[in-house]
């Protein structure tokens, strides 16, 4: 009987790659152009064709306004990209580079493929998830399993050692940076805490050092281009030169006819050193921090660095130099370990694939983490968790409320998801309502319970525990969309109920 394979995809915010499972092993599958890698970029021709990858990055340098980049980014938000007077969603976006990646396996395997296993940063909250769950229907591909990034990576990293290590993944993208402490062994691998910045990558890198050609064309020349086409080309460069950076200690940058000054075309052409770039960036280097910090401070996770075995740099951002000597400096001086390749996240989550698919037939338990906590705002504005951050998933909560006013007709239960304590400044995921009995405040039991999945699927329930009234609600982007303009109304507010 044939099994229909469950891929693997690792959707970056700069490039993606897929892998899936076949002959015992995970391979990486190449795209058409023969690459292991995608870059996750759509863009269109003149002509209205639709150019996906690698052709879409070269034309989008060009014509930059006909390009999509870093839509992962916008996943569950209301970005749109505009093309010839059509508004596009990142999901719809992101559908189209999931779609190349599907179609790149299935020509891969010789057969079609309908289902995925995808891997999110930890930090995305559940409203991004569920966007790309839905990216990926949009795609003609179920999504099996949602799995953290570090997690994939561990995972593949760890599979098959029989013996007990706890590792620590720092994962630097393009766009966000993902830390894990996660422990293998014995047929487990269990992440026990996370940390991140989903607004610290090698982009920020890029930002920088294009910031820094741009005062030197200034400097050279007397003004700025401002034009999009040459802002593009500033940005690549910049790009390019930190990635020479990694190997050289200087690099030269050169950008022939970059504007026009009168009628004389100008150029940019300038050198950079490494040493440069690392005093110009110490500040981005400080950053990277806080997550590994955040990780090793899990409620029940390993708190020390001296207990982790390996510090394992995982996203091709931490191929720079300075990552690595961060990495000595936060383990007093031990060797990190580069030995996850570029698409050890696309491995890892083919393995899970086969291991949920039964292609694999190992015991292996891999017990992942909702990495920011869950809640409810309550009548000080603030957040009650319910599920704490890093709870290993699946998980059941719950918490019991009371009414706030004499005779209040109505619980209103808002939840949220993020660290910050007071709930607004937390991503706002659903709201329900409960009619209650009129009561003195204080009365009535209103239990609160969340429910989330292996997937990371949540429910939310709330029921009055004098009647047994309930009202529930799995929060996903239309009800996120939908809470998001709904005010909190403080006479419908609740407080924890004390026992
Ligand atoms: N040799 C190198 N030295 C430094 N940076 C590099 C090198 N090679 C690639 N990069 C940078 O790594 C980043 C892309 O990393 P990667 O492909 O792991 O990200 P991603 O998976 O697309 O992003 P994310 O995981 O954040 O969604 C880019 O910023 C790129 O410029
Ligand atoms: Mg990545």
């Amino acid at each position: 009987m044939a099994v229909s394979t469950i891929i693997g995809i690792d959707f970056g915010t700069t490039t993606s790659a897929v892998g899936v499972f076949q002959n015992g092993r995970v391979e990486v599958v190449p795209n058409r152009h023969g690459d292991m890698e995608t870059p996750s970029v759509v863009a269109f021709t003149r002509d209205g064709i639709r150019l996906v990858g690698r052709r879409a990055l070269e034309y989008s340098i060009l014509h930059p306004e006909s390009a999509a980049h870093r839509v992962k980014l916008e996943l569950g938000g209301t970005w749109t990209f505009e093309h010839a007077h059509e508004r596009h969603s990142a999901e719809e976006v992101a559908s189209w580079v999931l779609n190349d990646l599907r179609e790149s396996a299935e020509a891969h395997l010789g057969r079609k493929v309908s289902r995925a296993v995808l891997t999110v940063p930890a930090q995305f909250n559940l409203v991004q998830r569920t966007a790309l769950a839905e990216a990926a229907e949009r795609a003609g591909i179920e999504a099996v399993r949602m799995l953290n990034e570090p997690t994939a990576a561990a995972l593949h990293y760890g599979f098959g050692h029989g013996e007990e290590h706890a590792f620590l993944v720092f994962d630097m993208g393009g766009g966000t940076l993902d830390v894990s402490v996660v422990e293998v062994g014995d047929g487990v691998v269990q992440t026990k805490g996370t940390g991140g910045d989903s607004n610290l990558g090698g982009a920020n890198w890029d930002r920088r050092i294009a910031d820094r050609l741009l005062a030197e064309f200034a400097r050279q020349h007397g003004f700025r281009p401002n034009d999009r086409a040459a802002l593009r080309r500033l940005e690549d460069a910049a790009e390019k030169a930190k990635i020479e950076l990694s190997s050289a200690g200087s690099t030269a940058v050169s950008l022939p006819c970059l504007a026009v000054d009168g009628h004389r075309p100008v150029h940019l052409e300038t050198t950079l050193t490494r040493t440069r770039l690392e005093t110009m960036t110490q500040d981005l280097l400080l950053k990277c921090e806080q997550p590994v910090r955040q990780a090793l401070d899990a409620p029940f996770g390993i708190n020390d660095m001296a207990e982790v075995d390996r510090f394992i740099l995982a996203g091709a951002a931490t191929r720079m130099p300075m990552i690595a000597r961060l990495a000595r400096k936060l383990t007093r001086g031990r060797e990190p370990q580069r030995a996850v390749g570029p698409y050890a996240v696309a491995s890892g989550a083919a393995l899970q694939g086969a291991l949920i698919g039964g292609q694999l037939n190992e015991d292996l338990l891999l017990l992942d983490v909702m990495s920011l906590p869950l809640g409810i705002e309550t009548g000080d504005e603030r957040m009650c968790l319910v599920i704490d951050r890093d709870t290993t998933i699946p998980s059941r909560r719950s918490e019991v409320f009371t009414t706030v006013w004499d005779g209040q007709a109505v619980a209103q239960i808002n939840v949220h998801q993020g660290r910050r304590s007071l709930a607004r400044y937390n991503k706002k995921l659903a709201v329900l309502e409960l009619a209650l009995p009129p009561a003195p405040r204080g009365e009535p039991s209103i239990e609160v319970a969340f429910d989330i999945d292996a997937n990371t699927v949540l429910h939310v329930s709330a029921k009055n525990l004098d009647t047994g009234e309930t009202v529930s609600v799995r929060p996903d982007l239309r009800t996120a969309a939908h809470a998001a303009l709904q005010r909190s109304d403080p006479d419908k507010a609740v407080v924890v109920r004390e026992l």
